[in-house]
C-alpha cells in the first residue's frame, strides 16, 4: 500500500519528510507546529527565520509549501506548508488544501524524498472538517502517486478517530 493511514505523534516518524502544517509566519504555533518546533529545537525556528519574507510577515502563503532540515528530528527535513482557515467551504478551501498537498510533493520531488508523512492539515485551529480533508488529502496524493510510484506516503492522525476518518477516505478512493 503507497498510502498508509496511522496514529502517531508524526515527529517521533523516522521518514525522508514529516509535513508541518504552519501558519504564513512560519515562526512556529501551537498544535503539530508547536510540537514540531519542540522536538526539532531552536535550530529550526532559526532556519524559517531565514527564509523570505514573499509579502510582510508571510514567508509560506496559504497552499505553498517550504522545506528545512529537521535538525533534531528523526525526520531528515521539515516540508512547511499552510493550510487554508475553514470559513464554510464557498472560499476556495478545497483547492486550497489540494495545493497543499501537490505543492508539498512537488517539494519533495525536487529533492529527491520518497518517504513523506502528512498530518491532518487543517483539522485543528484552522477548522476543517475532518471527513472533508480527508478526502481532499487523499485524493490529491493518490493523483499525485499515479506519477510519482515510488513515494511512500503516510497520514499521521493523532487520534483513533481522526485515524478511522481518514482510512475511511483512503478506503473510498
Ligand atoms: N503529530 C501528528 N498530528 C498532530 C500532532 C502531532 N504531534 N499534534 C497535533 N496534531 C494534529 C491535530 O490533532 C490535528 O488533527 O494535527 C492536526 C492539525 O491541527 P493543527 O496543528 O491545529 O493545525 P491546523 O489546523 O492546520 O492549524 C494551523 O495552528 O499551530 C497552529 O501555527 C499553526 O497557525 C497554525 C495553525
Amino acid at each position: 500500500m503507497l498510502i498508509s493511514v496511522i496514529t502517531a505523534d508524526i515527529t517521533t516518524l523516522a521518514v525522508d519528510a514529516i509535513v508541518n502544517a504552519a501558519n504564513e509566519t512560519l515562526l512556529g504555533g501551537g498544535g503539530v507546529d508547536g510540537a514540531i518546533h519542540r522536538a526539532a529545537g531552536p535550530a529550526l525556528l532559526a532556519a524559517c527565520r531565514r527564509l523570505p519574507e514573499v509579502s510582510p510577515g508571510v514567508r509560506c502563503p496559504t497552499g505553498e509549501a517550504r522545506i528545512t532540515p529537521g535538525f533534531a528530528l528523526p525526520a531528515a527535513r521539515v516540508i512547511h506548508t499552510v493550510g487554508p482557515v475553514w470559513r464554510g467551504g464557498g472560499h476556495g478551501e478545497p483547492a486550497l488544501l489540494g495545493n497543499c498537498h501537490r505543492n508539498v510533493l512537488l517539494l519533495a520531488r525536487e529533492h529527491g524524498l520518497r518517504r513523506i508523512a502528512f498530518p491532518a492539515i487543517s483539522c485543528g485551529v484552522y477548522g476543517y472538517p475532518a471527513p472533508l480533508a480527508a478526502e481532499v488529502a487523499l485524493r490529491t496524493l493518490h493523483e499525485s502517486l499515479a506519477s510519482d510510484p515510488a513515494l511512500e506516503l503516510t497520514l499521521c492522525c493523532y487520534s483513533e478517530p481522526m485515524r478511522a476518518v481518514f482510512q475511511d477516505a483512503l478506503t473510498s478512493l
